[in-house]
């Protein structure tokens, strides 16, 4: 363990936001994010209704030295001031994946400083980190556009996956029913707006997987069933009304699956304090998050979600996954490659493969 404090550049690239972050930290305190760039691509994607592989690499390239510079000048600090380069690596759209981490492996070649290739689900792991005392282990709900994992977090890198999804993320199943809704890609946050007003009860929705065992979601029934109903829709209240219910179904089936995992997780640390914390771009849902909330008092758990800033994807997330890596001298070679797929639990998903279809979803 290094008594200095660490300073490092972290650069997300993996979909359709371009980011880098400086985050600082030091041993045995709060790490100190000096800048968060953020540039999102949304509005080159949004006339396909979804991220266009080839566009979000040709964006990075054309914006990435600038976001980087950007990230330098607000954090007030020069590549002098940086200890390493942190990339992410995969799991991700594998051309812009590419586009950081070429662009992170050139900084860290020309200033001789070491690169860290880092997982992009290590980064979303860590990232209520940031802002609060969180420490390992824990329990990991990660919901995003393109996945839905449990995970127990042990430490730095060392994760076990308790459940997936064995079709589609969250994320999908909210950006697919809002599109048929007639909302602008991502739909997310839009649906949940909304879904303000709305009778959650007014349309039943199925329910997949209740009472079954194990921990994986399911998500593709919904997301069929919603968008059939959403197509015959015109009146507000009524695209009001099944906007709720979707948002009610996602919280509830994330509620249901959450419990299952809690209870292994319980007794797996007896006798520990046990916390969940759920991460990702679903976590910004105001819903999710209260109802994930509720499940976590009543099981005992402490509860932790990241400010919204650092839900969706972002580098500051990034930069800390690497400065913890960096700590532990957990560094990477030049030669590090770009995966479209890279699962936190190797082993997990090679004995389980979670399912082919999906086009998100394969990443996970
Ligand atoms: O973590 P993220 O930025 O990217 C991935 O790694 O996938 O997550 C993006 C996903 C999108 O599907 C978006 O619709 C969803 O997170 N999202 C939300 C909300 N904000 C973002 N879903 C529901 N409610 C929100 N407020
Ligand atoms: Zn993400």
């Amino acid at each position: 363990m290094t008594a200095k404090p660490l300073t490092v550049l972290g650069l997300e690239t993996s979909c359709d936001e371009t980011a880098a972050a400086v985050v600082r930290l030091e041993p045995g305190a709060r790490p100190e994010v000096l800048s968060n760039v953020v540039l999102s691509q949304i509005a080159d994607h949004a006339p396909f209704g979804g991220v266009v592989p080839e566009i979000a690499a040709r964006a990075h390239v054309e914006s990435i030295d600038a976001i980087a510079g950007q990230a330098l000048a607000e954090a007030r600090v020069t590549v002098r001031d940086l200890d390493a380069i942190a990339a992410t690596a995969g799991p991700g759209l594998v051309g812009g994946v590419m586009v950081g981490l070429s662009f992170g492996k050139a900084m860290a070649l020309a200033l001789d400083l070491p690169l860290i290739a880092v997982n992009h689900l290590e980064g979303h792991a860590v990232s209520a980190r940031l802002t609060a005392e969180v420490p390992y282990p824990f329990l990991l709900l990660l919901v995003s556009g393109g996945h839905c994992q449990l995970l127990e977090v042990a430490g730095v890198g060392a994760c076990r996956r308790l459940g997936t999804t064995i079709d589609d993320a969250a994320g999908e199943a909210f950006d697919k029913i809002g599109g048929a809704l007639g909302l602008p890609y991502p739909a997310g946050p839009a649906l949940e707006r909304l879904a303000q007003g709305g009778d959650a009860a007014r349309f039943p929705l199925p329910r997949a997987l209740a009472g079954r065992d194990g921990c994986d979601f399911s998500f593709s029934g919904l997301k069929t069933a919603a968008a059939r109903l959403a197509a015959g829709l015109t009146g507000e209240q009524d695209r009001r009304d099944l906007a709720a219910a979707v948002q009610a179904a996602i919280a509830r089936q994330l509620v249901e699956r959450t419990a299952r995992a809690m209870k292994t997780y319980a007794r797996d640390h007896a006798g520990q304090s046990l916390r969940l914390v759920v991460a990702g771009g679903v976590a910004a849902n105001r819903a999710v998050r209260a109802a994930l909330q509720a499940l976590a008092t009543d099981q005992g758990f402490g509860f932790d979600a990241p400010p919204l800033a650092y839900c969706t994807d972002n580098a500051a997330m990034i930069a800390l996954a690497g400065a913890e890596r960096l700590t532990l001298g957990l560094t990477d070679g030049l030669d590090a490659v770009a995966r479209p797929r890279w699962p936190l639990d190797e082993a997990a998903a090679r004995l389980r493969p979670s399912h082919v279809a999906g086009r998100k979803g394969a990443k996970s």
